[in-house]
């Protein structure tokens, strides 16, 4: 392991911050500058430029492939042996931080620049990638640029999904210059290597450095379209009525009722965090409403019993309110397990930095999940202030938190790049 190289934490916050400046916006809520770079957007595409630059400026060939992940590469000495990647997203949901994803792809750039200062090569190629639309507040669905290299989600039908404005995927690529050429399957590169803030309060609360990240818990998500009668809310009497922003608050109700119940584990977490009435106005019931379901547990059977649950339940709630609820499941991932021997080598890191580190769940999904698919991988998680708030324009991770994770990457990364060609590789 090379102790020698540390990164250069200002340079890595000063980066972090020159990208966030991009598709950044005033919070009435909070006074502070937030980040909005919502998938496929115009800022999303000025935010991917910014990266690409600073990706060319520390030498990398970078190329897009037909899902518009972008993928800046590092000669190796051996550069027919397979890569280790780093990487994340740089997308935000529309009122984000700027250190969600970001740490992951700036902080695998900040490694490659620390070793090109120190005029260090590699065995192994490096890879610094960045996923398309990790978060799914666009166009529904979580990690789907790499979930598309990864074989899970097919192209056409990642390509053919829409936002709420009707357009698709594959258009708005285009529209911002990033529908690539390449094959979007990835070859499978030798390890995958994500940091990350928590987005928890967990090590924050224990004054610990480092996440060990273990695996990610399970995620289901519903879109639900329920249709009732709108009508007068002066004229109209109750007994008359079709609400389908009461059967929408029902379904949220039961929701917490599932929670307290105990019976999907201690763990299992639910959100309605879309609740859109139509028409939306003070004196007209309700005839339509838009909303969706976010369900996690650790424990995959309890997901799917708890799906099941809130499935039925629809049915229940259509019944009472005498309404119609459809219902698309628009994102599905079981728990994810992280390499064994990364774990290892992440602890081993952290340890001989003299950094506190404690193993931890992830509760958030990650683009490391869809890579574990073809290739070890595993996740370096970084403490965040005031409780780990995330999807929030408070989200903050100071320079020392996010440089004491990318050490730990830059550690792993260069460790694992020195590993000698399999028997598969030499043959
Ligand atoms: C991604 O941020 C998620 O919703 O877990
Ligand atoms: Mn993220
Ligand atoms: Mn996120």
């Amino acid at each position: 392991m090379n102790q020698t190289l540390s990164i250069d934490g200002a340079r890595l916050y000063r980066t972090l911050d020159a990208l966030g400046a991009i598709g950044g916006f005033e919070d009435p809520h909070s006074g502070l500058r937030g980040v909005c770079r919502l998938a496929l957007t115009a800022a999303d595409g000025a935010g991917r430029r910014h990266v690409v630059e600073l990706m060319r400026a520390a030498g990398l060939e970078v190329r897009i492939d037909q899902i518009g992940n972008v993928f800046g590469r590092r000669a190796g000495q051996n550069d027919r042996l397979r890569p280790v990647m780093m990487g994340s997203h740089i997308d935000s949901v529309a009122t984000a931080g700027r250190f969600d994803g970001c740490l992951g792809v700036l902080g695998g750039l900040e490694v490659i620049r620390t070793l090109n200062d120190a005029g260090r090569s590699t065995l192994r190629p490096l890879v610094v990638a960045f996923f398309t639309d990790e978060e799914g507040a666009r166009f529904g669905t979580d990690m789907l640029g790499s979930a598309v290299a990864t074989g899970r989600i097919p192209l056409k039908d990642a390509h053919a999904l829409r936002d709420r404005q009707d357009l698709s995927v594959r258009d708005e690529l285009a529209a911002i210059g990033f529908l690539g050429t390449d094959e979007p399957r990835l070859e499978a590169p030798y390890a995958y290597l994500e940091c990350h803030i928590e987005q928890g309060p967990v090590l924050r609360t224990a004054g610990v450095d480092i996440g060990v990240v273990t695996g990610v818990q399970g995620i289901c998500w519903h879109e639900l379209s329920i249709v009732g009668r709108s009508a007068h809310a002066g004229t109209t009497p109750m007994s008359l009525r079709a609400d389908a922003g009461v059967a929408a608050a029902r379904i949220n109700l039961a929701l917490r009722e599932m929670v307290a119940s105990g019976r999907f584990g201690p763990e299992f977490r639910a959100t309605m965090g879309v609740i859109a009435p139509y028409p939306g106005l003070v004196n007209v019931v309700p005839g339509q409403v838009t909303a969706t379901v976010d369900l996690r547990d650790p424990d995959t059977a309890l997901l799917d019993a708890a799906e099941a649950a809130i499935i039925a339940f629809y049915a229940e709630a259509a019944r009472l309110e005498g309404v119609t609820i459809q219902h698309r499941r628009s994102a599905r991932t079981p728990y994810v397990a992280f390499d064994a021997d990364i774990q290892r080598r992440v602890a081993e890191a952290a340890d001989a930095r003299g950094f506190s580190r404690a193993a931890i769940v992830s509760g958030a999904g990650h683009d490391a999940q869809e890579l574990s698919r073809l290739c070890p991988a595993g996740m370096v998680f970084v403490p965040g202030e005031f409780d780990g708030i995330s999807h929030n324009p408070r989200e903050l991770s100071t320079e020392r938190q996010c440089a004491d994770g990318v050490n730990v990457l830059l550690d792993v990364a260069c460790a694992l790049a020195e590993q000698a060609a399999t028997l598969e590789e030499l043959s």
